[in-house]
C-alpha cells in the first residue's frame, strides 16, 4: 500500500465515522532502495509536528489532515518527556496531553508515523526535552549513569507502552517507524551501551517497528546500533537575516554508499528554519526556506537516490508558556509549509507537487542511479536514475551550482527503451527552461493505468485511474513550453478539450506527441482502443488548485477549494469535506457512476463537464469582524518590592549541598531549580542588616544565555530601583539614604528563567537558572534569601494547563490570569499606557466572540508599540500562557490563540502582565487580528480547563499560601 487508507473522517470533522474493523496486522521491511510496507517499496514523504507546540487537541486533527492532503504520508513526532512529568514518577497524558488520541487521529487521517520518544529531542525546547526535575539530578545526560538511567527509562516505559499500542505491524495503528535518542554524535563505549539500552528497553516494552537514528554515521552497526540509520541536514541553515542567501548542494554520493542494508534516509531535512529573539521574523525564514529552495533541495536528494526524506517542520507551532529553549521566542512557525496559524503556504503548494508524485509513481522507491548525456546548456546538470524491474527514468535537472540565479534553456538526450538517446523536446523552436533556482524531475518510460508515457517535459504532479479512464496532471511554470509523447499501438483520437495542444503523431515510432505552453489549465483526451486518458496540463497556479483523496473506492481528484480534507462515497453520490477561502469553483473527478456530492454535509448542485466531472459553485466564508479591546482593569503587582511584604511563607534560599554538579558558585545555593521552581520568573528577597556602609550591592544571575542574551532581572533594594541587567553580574551603586543601618533591609530581585539550555551532552541543561551570587561592595554583610517561584513548583495547582504555564509573578500565584477572578475593584484604563514605575503591572480585559458556525478564523492578539520601551509582557487568554513579549527586543508582535483555548462562541478573558524593566514601561496597544478567514469543516471543541476557584482550591490544598500572597 502507498499509504494507509484513511478511516472516514476524523473525529472533529463533519463526515461519518468508520465503523470499527478488526485490527490488520502488516509487514515492514526495507532494503537499500525503500521501506517495504506490505510488500510494497514504498517512498517516505514526511513531515515533523510537535502535538505540544499545539496545545488544542482538535487542531491536530486539522495539521494531520492538512498534511495528508498534499500527499504527505507520515507525519514526525517528537515526544516532549518534559511536557509530560512535572515531577519524577508523575507523567500525564490526558488532555492536551493526549497521545493516545494523536495517535487515533493519525491513523484517522490515513498517515504513519515516524515517533521520536527520545529521552532526549533538542527541538529548541526546554532542556532539549528533559522534565525540570531532572536539572537538579548529578548523573551525565545521555549516558549510563544509574540515575540518569532511572531516570529515563521511568519515560520510556510510559512513552512506550502507549506507542505499541498504536503500531502498524499489528494492525491497530500507524506507528511505522521508532527514533532512538536524537542526534547522538559519539560513538564512545558508553554511549553505545546507553543506546543499545533505549533499543532493548524498547523492544521489552513491545515496540516491534523498526528502530531508526538520526545520528549521521554513527550506530551502523555493534552495539547500539539502530535498524535504519539516517542523516539530518539543513543546507540553508539557520540565519534569517540573509533569505537570498543559498549553500550549494552536498552530495550524499558516499552516505548512499555507506547505507548496505537500508535507504539514503532523512529523519530531518530542512524544511524551515527556527528563529530568534531580535530576529527578522518567520516571513524571512521562510523566504530562505521558500519553494525554489524545496525544489532543488529535496529534488537533488531523489537524485541522490534518497527514498525517505521528512521535513523538519511541516508545522512548527507555538512555544507556548515556558516551552522554549533560551533564544527563541513564542513562535515556533519555523517558516514551515503550514504557518503557526495552520495557513497553508506556497511552501506547501510546492511540497504538495512533489509529494504528490513521489506517491504516483511508485517505481521511485526502487532506483539506481545511471549514466547519462550532460545537456546541452553547460550551466546545467542533470542526473538520471532507472528503476531495474520496469525501466522508468528520472531526470532531475537544475543548474550545476544550485545558487546560479540565470535563467536557462536546454536539450537533453534521454534514453526511451532500448533505443538510443533521443534529443527532447523534439519540436523545432522550444527548449526546456530551468529559471534560476529552480528544478525539475522529468519522467521517461512510465506506465500508469492503461498508459505508457514515452517522456514528458512538464513534471508530471499526479495520475490515477477513474472507472475505464486515466487521468494525469502536469505542469510546468508559467509560459514555459511543454511536451508530452505517449505511445500507442495504432493511432488514437484526440480532442482538445481547453486551451491551445498541438498534436502530432509519428506512425513509425507509434508515438503521440503533444506541444504546449503552459497557461491556465489545458485539457487533453485521447482514445485508442480501450484506453481513454484525460490529460490535464497546467501551469504551477492551476496544479496546486488540485486535490487527490483517498476513497473506500481509490483514489479521486477534485480541484477548485483551498484544501480538500476528505472523500467518502456513499451509493452513488461522494460526501466531501474542505474549507474554501473564497466563493468559487469546484470540479470533482470520480468513478462515472457517481451521480453528484455533498461539500462539508450540505448537498451541492453540479453538472457534468465536457471533461466528464461533475462541477459546482461552493460559497466562501463570510466576512467576520472582531471585537476592539477598549477597556482594561489595571492593578499593580509587584508587591514583593516593598520591604514590608512579607515573605515568611516562601522558601529559606538556604541549601549548602546540591546533586547539579554545575552550581559552582558561592553558598548557599540560589539555583532556583533546587527549589523545585524550573519555569518562569522568580523572586528573591534577600533579606540583611546594614552597617550603613554598603556603597553597592553584587548581583549576579543567570536567566538563560543562547543566540543572543534577552533575559533579564531586575532589583530593587527597600523600595528603591537598583536597575536591570540581562545576565551575569552587575554592581548596583547604593545610595546611602536607602539603607536602614543596624536595621531589616531588604533587597527584592525579578529573575526570568528563559529556559534551560539543549544539551550537548555534558549537562548544559543543568546551568543553573535565577540568582547565582550577590555581595556587597564597602561591608561584608550577610543576605539571607527567600525565593518564590510558581505556585507548588513540581507540584501543580493546575496540571491541565501544566508545568510551562505559569511562573512566579505575584498575579500568576494569585491566579490572576485566569478565567472566573474578578478584576472588578481593579481601575480602568485604555491602552497604549507608558508608566516610569518599574515593576510589574497586570491588565485584563474580556470580550465575546460569535464566529459564523463552520468557518476557521484564526485569531491572534496583537501587540504594537510605536517606538519601544523597556517592558516585557506575558500573554493568557482564558488562563493558558501563549506569548511572550519584548517590547525592546521583538520581533513577534502577534501571537495565535489557538481556538479551543479560544472560545469563539463565547467569552473570554485576556491577562497580560506588563514586567517594566526600566523607566519607560507600560504596554503598547492590544488588537485582536484575524489572520485568515475560511468556511471549513474543521470543528474545534473547548478544551477543559480549571477556572480560578478551582485552581485557587487545588493551591489551597497544596500549601498553605505566604501570608503576604494570602493578604492582598
Ligand atoms: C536538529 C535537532 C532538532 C532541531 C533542529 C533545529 O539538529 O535534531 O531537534 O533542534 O536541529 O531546529
Amino acid at each position: 500500500m502507498q499509504a494507509p487508507a484513511p478511516a472516514a473522517g476524523l473525529a472533529s470533522i463533519a463526515a461519518p465515522a468508520a465503523a470499527p474493523t478488526s485490527p490488520q496486522p502488516h509487514t515492514i521491511a526495507y532494503d537499500r532502495y525503500s521501506l517495504i510496507i506490505d510488500g510494497k517499496p514504498t517512498y517516505l514523504w514526511s513531515g515533523s509536528f510537535h502535538y505540544w507546540r499545539l496545545p488544542s487537541p482538535d487542531l491536530w486533527a486539522d495539521v494531520l489532515q492538512k498534511m495528508k492532503a498534499a500527499g504527505f504520508n507520515a507525519v514526525e513526532i517528537y515526544f516532549d518527556w518534559g511536557y509530560h512529568s512535572p515531577r519524577r514518577g508523575v507523567y500525564d497524558f490526558s488532555g492536551i496531553r493526549d497521545v493516545d488520541r494523536l495517535l487515533d487521529m493519525a491513523r484517522d487521517a490515513g498517515i504513519y508515523v515516524i515517533a521520536r520518544p527520545g529521552p532526549y529531542i533538542n527541538a529548541e525546547t526546554d532542556a532539549g526535552g528533559f522534565p525540570g526535575w531532572l536539572v537538579t539530578t548529578a548523573g551525565k545526560p545521555r549516558s549510563t549513569a544509574p540515575d540518569y538511567t532511572a531516570a529515563y527509562r521511568e519515560w520510556m516505559t510510559e512513552i512506550d507502552r502507549i506507542l505499541a499500542r498504536h503500531q502498524l505491524t499489528d494492525g491497530r495503528g500507524t506507528v511505522l517507524l521508532y527514533q532512538v535518542e536524537n542526534e547522538l554524535y559519539d560513538d564512545s563505549a558508553d554511549t553505545r551501551r546507553y543506546m543499545q539500552d533505549i533499543e532493548d528497553k524498547a523492544h521489552a516494552d513491545g515496540i516491534t517497528v523498526p528502530l531508526i537514528g538520526n545520528h549521521n554515521d554513527n550506530f551502523f552497526t555493534g552495539v547500539g546500533a539502530v535498524d535504519m540509520p539516517g542523516y539530518d541536514s539543513y543546507p540553508a541553515d539557520f540565519d534569517c537575516t540573509r533569505p537570498e542567501r543559498w549553500n550549494n548542494v552536498y552530495d550524499f554520493a558516499s552516505e548512499r554508499k555507506r547505507l548496505t542494508r537500508s535507504p539514503l534516509f532523512f529523519p530531518e531535512f530542512q524544511g524551515g528554519a527556527f528563529d530568534v529573539w531580535g530576529g527578522p521574523g518567520y516571513e524571512a525564514c521562510r523566504k530562505l526556506t521558500g519553494p525554489d529552495f524545496e525544489r532543488v533541495f529535496y529534488e537533488s536528494n531523489i537524485a541522490a537516490g534518497s527514498t525517505m526524506q521528512n521535513f523538519y517542520m511541516t508545522y512548527g507551532g507555538i512555544n507556548w508558556g515556558w516551552l522554549s529553549s533560551p533564544g527563541v521566542y513564542t513562535s515556533y512557525d519555523y517558516g514551515a509549509p503550514i504557518t503557526a496559524n495552520r495557513t497553508l503556504t506556497t511552501k506547501y503548494d510546492q511540497q504538495k507537487l512533489i509529494g504528490y508524485m513521489t506517491q504516483a509513481v511508485p517505481s521511485l522507491a526502487r532506483t539506481d542511479a545511471v549514466a547519462t548525456s550532460a545537456p546541452d546548456n553547460p550551466r546545467l546538470r542533470v542526473n538520471a536514475r532507472v528503476n531495474p524491474e520496469d525501466g522508468t527514468r528520472f531526470y532531475i535537472l537544475r543548474h550545476a551550482d544550485a545558487t546560479d540565479t540565470s535563467n536557462d534553456t536546454t536539450h537533453l538526450r534521454i534514453a526511451l527503451g532500448t533505443k538510443t538517446e533521443t534529443t527532447v523536446p523534439q519540436q523545432p523552436g522550444t527548449a526546456i527552461r530551468i529559471d534560476g533556482r529552480d528544478s525539475k524531475v522529468l519522467l521517461a518510460n512510465v506506465h500508469f493505468g492503461k498508459q505508457d508515457l514515452a517522456y514528458s517535459t512538464s513534471e508530471l504532479m499526479t495520475q490515477l485511474s477513474l472507472g475505464d479512464r486515466d487521468i494525469a496532471v502536469l505542469y510546468g511554470r508559467h509560459d514555459e513550453d511543454g511536451e508530452t509523447v505517449l505511445r500507442y499501438a495504432a493511432e488514437p483520437t484526440t480532442q482538445v478539450i481547453d486551451g491551445k495542444v498541438a498534436m502530432h503523431w509519428d506512425a513509425a515510432t507509434h508515438t503521440l506527441r503533444l506541444n504546449y505552453r503552459h497557461d491556465g489549465l489545458a485539457r487533453v483526451a485521447v482514445h485508442q482502443g480501450d484506453s481513454t486518458l484525460l490529460l490535464l496540463i497546467g501551469d504551477n497556479e492551476a496544479a496546486i488548485r488540485f486535490w487527490q483523496l483517498p476513497t473506500q473506492a481509490g483514489p479521486i481528484l477534485l480541484r477548485g477549494p483551498y484544501l480538500a480534507r476528505t472523500a467518502i462515497h456513499d451509493g452513488d453520490r461522494l460526501a466531501l469535506t474542505g474549507d474554501t477561502d473564497a466563493a468559487g469553483e469546484i470540479e470533482v473527478f470520480t468513478a462515472p457512476d457517481t451521480r453528484g456530492f455533498s461539500w462539508n454535509g450540505v448537498p451541492v448542485a453540479a453538472n457534468v463537464t465536457a471533461s466528464a466531472s461533475l462541477q459546482a459553485h461552493l460559497d466562501g466564508p463570510t466576512p467576520v469582524s472582531l471585537p476592539h479591546l477598549t477597556t482594561w482593569h489595571i492593578s499593580e503587582a509587584a508587591p514583593e518590592i516593598a520591604p514590608a511584604f512579607d515573605d515568611s511563607a516562601w522558601k529559606a534560599a538556604d541549601r549548602a549541598t546540591t546533586p547539579n554538579p554545575y552550581w559552582n558558585h558561592k553558598l548557599p545555593i540560589l539555583d532556583a531549580d533546587d527549589y523545585d521552581f524550573h519555569h518562569g520568573n522568580v523572586w528573591y528577597r534577600g533579606h540583611f542588616k546594614a552597617t550603613g556602609k554598603e556603597t553597592a550591592i553584587l548581583l549576579g544571575a543567570n536567566t538563560g544565555v543562547h543566540l543572543g542574551n534577552h533575559g533579564i532581572f531586575t532589583a530593587w533594594l527597600n523600595g528603591h530601583f537598583l536597575g536591570n541587567n540581562p545576565s551575569g553580574a552587575q554592581q548596583f551603586p547604593i545610595d546611602p539614604r536607602w539603607l536602614k543601618a543596624g536595621g531589616d533591609n531588604v533587597v527584592s530581585v525579578l529573575v526570568e528563567n528563559t529556559g534551560h539550555l539543549q544539551e550537548e551532552h555534558s549537562g548544559t541543561f543543568r546551568e543553573p537558572r535565577g540568582l547565582i551570587g550577590a555581595s556587597f561592595a564597602g561591608a561584608p554583610t550577610d543576605i539571607r534569601w527567600k525565593i518564590q517561584g510558581n505556585v507548588g513548583g513540581e507540584a501543580l495547582p493546575d496540571p491541565i494547563r501544566g508545568p510551562f504555564n505559569a511562573g512566579g509573578f505575584y498575579g500568576e500565584r494569585m491566579g490572576w490570569h485566569l478565567p472566573g477572578f474578578s478584576d472588578g475593584r481593579w481601575a480602568t484604563t485604555t491602552l497604549p499606557r507608558a508608566t516610569d514605575k518599574p515593576g510589574v503591572d497586570w491588565y485584563r480585559t474580556s470580550f465575546r466572540l460569535d464566529l459564523p458556525a463552520g468557518q476557521d478564523v484564526p485569531i491572534a492578539l496583537r501587540i504594537h508599540d510605536i517606538a519601544p520601551h523597556h517592558y516585557r509582557a506575558i500573554i493568557f487568554i482564558n488562563g493558558w500562557q501563549m506569548g511572550r513579549y519584548i517590547s525592546d527586543v521583538g520581533p513577534q508582535t502577534d501571537f495565535e490563540l489557538p481556538a479551543g483555548l479560544l472560545n469563539t462562541h463565547g467569552d473570554n478573558t485576556i491577562a497580560i502582565a506588563s514586567w517594566s524593566t526600566a523607566q519607560d514601561g507600560g504596554l503598547g496597544e492590544v488588537s485582536l487580528v484575524a489572520q485568515g478567514n475560511l468556511r471549513s469543516a474543521l470543528h474545534v471543541g473547548t478544551v477543559a480547563a480549571p477556572d480560578y476557584e478551582q485552581v485557587m482550591q487545588a493551591q489551597r490544598a497544596l500549601s498553605k499560601p505566604a501570608k503576604g500572597d494570602a493578604t492582598k
